[in-house]
């Protein structure tokens, strides 16, 4: 996640626009109609399960992976499967240690409670976290100085459900205290087929199965991607054709918002474009790329070149960036003997 302000993309994995609306009405409700993520849904049916079973709260959840994947949904999911009540915040929000004491204190037996972005808790609160997920209990420091006391307080026994798209970021005592990690990963095309099939009707969009596949083609493995494309494409169909979302009508919306066959678009084109063009395929500074773009060297590095190495196209070097043979090909250049890559791959 980049703090600085920066364009919209049609193609970004964060929210933009009016996605967090329509999500709302996107997200599937029950594990069974979750798509993909076929590890995932199994490891959680069983610590759901067996929870039922005992007839105990399961273990605390993390649920990691990059953003629009799904992470939201499967804590409402979780909830939903528990017939438990969810409370949402996030660790931004938990600024301190009372924030979250008022919050944990209002937990009813059994209740689910998520903490989105989890990563950025802060300090006090994450120490008071450990405490209320080993023990449901907080102890609540009253005063400052020498007549400062701490008052226990018992909590509800809960779940807590958290979602962080950095992992690594969390502390290592706090990622201990999670019985159950999910790894989430990038969805196979064929799976965001599945997702534009599903949502269409609620869109009411009239989506054929070569439409479909076309945009789950170009939707960098994120169902919120896939979703937004979809929009995009039935403002498209409406306007310019028949409604209809067949190949061609794709196609020629995604020409239109400047998504490629990878899904990439005008940025992250000009990124490759400096880099082969420019300089020879590099390797070059980001600060450099940067430049040559006319962007922030922040966006360069945390937006275009997240999916640009994952779809094999740029290499992150000790020396600086370089094209891989796959960037020149996507570019429509022959690249020089020396350089080495494989085909491009919107696949994952
Ligand atoms: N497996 C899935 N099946 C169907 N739709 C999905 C699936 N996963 C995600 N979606 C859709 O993608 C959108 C984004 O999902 P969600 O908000 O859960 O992502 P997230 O991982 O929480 O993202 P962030 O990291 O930005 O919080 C939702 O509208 C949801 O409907
Ligand atoms: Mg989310």
């Amino acid at each position: 996640m980049t703090e600085e302000r920066r364009d919209v993309r049609d193609i970004d994995a964060e929210p933009i626009d009016d996605d967090l609306e329509v999500e709302a009405s996107l997200r599937p409700r029950r594990l069974t109609e979750f798509i993909g993520q076929p590890r995932v849904r199994e490891q959680l049916q069983l610590v759901l399960e067996g929870a039922r079973r005992r007839g105990t709260p399961p273990d605390h959840i993390l649920l990691s992976g990059p953003p629009g994947l799904g992470k939201t949904t499967l804590a409402m999911i979780i909830a939903a499967e528990l017939g438990a009540a969810i409370r949402l915040t996030s660790g931004p929000a938990l600024e301190r240690a009372g924030d979250l004491a008022a919050m944990l204190s209002n937990l009813m037996p059994g209740d689910v409670l998520f903490i989105d972005e989890i990563h950025r808790i802060a300090r006090p609160a994450e120490e008071m976290l450990y405490l209320a997920m080993e023990d449901f209990r907080v102890d609540v420091v009253v005063g400052k100085g020498p007549g400062a006391t701490s008052i226990p307080l018992d909590v509800a026994p809960f779940t807590l459900v958290g979602a962080t798209t950095r992992a690594g970021a969390l502390t290592g005592p706090l990622r201990d205290r999670f019985g159950f990690t999910a790894h989430m990963e990038f969805y196979a095309p064929a799976e965001l087929e599945l997702v534009l099939r599903r949502a269409a009707p609620i869109l009411d969009v009239d989506l054929r199965t070569d439409g479909g596949s076309e945009i789950a083609g170009r939707s960098r493995g994120t169902p919120r991607i896939a979703n937004r494309l979809l929009r995009r494409v039935r403002d498209f169909a409406e306007v310019r054709a028949d409604g209809i979302v067949t190949r061609e009508v794709a196609r020629a919306a995604l020409a239109v918002y400047d998504v490629d066959e990878l899904g990439l678009d005008r940025l992250d084109r000009a990124v490759l474009s400096a880099l082969v063009r420019s300089f020879g395929g590099g390797p070059v500074g980001v600060s450099t790329l940067a430049v040559a773009v006319g962007e922030e060297p922040g966006t360069v590095e945390e937006v275009c070149e997240p999916y640009l190495v994952r779809a094999g196209m740029l290499a992150r070097t000790p020396r600086g960036r370089v094209a891989t043979a796959a960037a020149w090909g996507h570019l429509g250049e022959t690249p020089p003997p020396d350089v080495t890559g494989s085909a491009p791959q919107a696949l994952f």
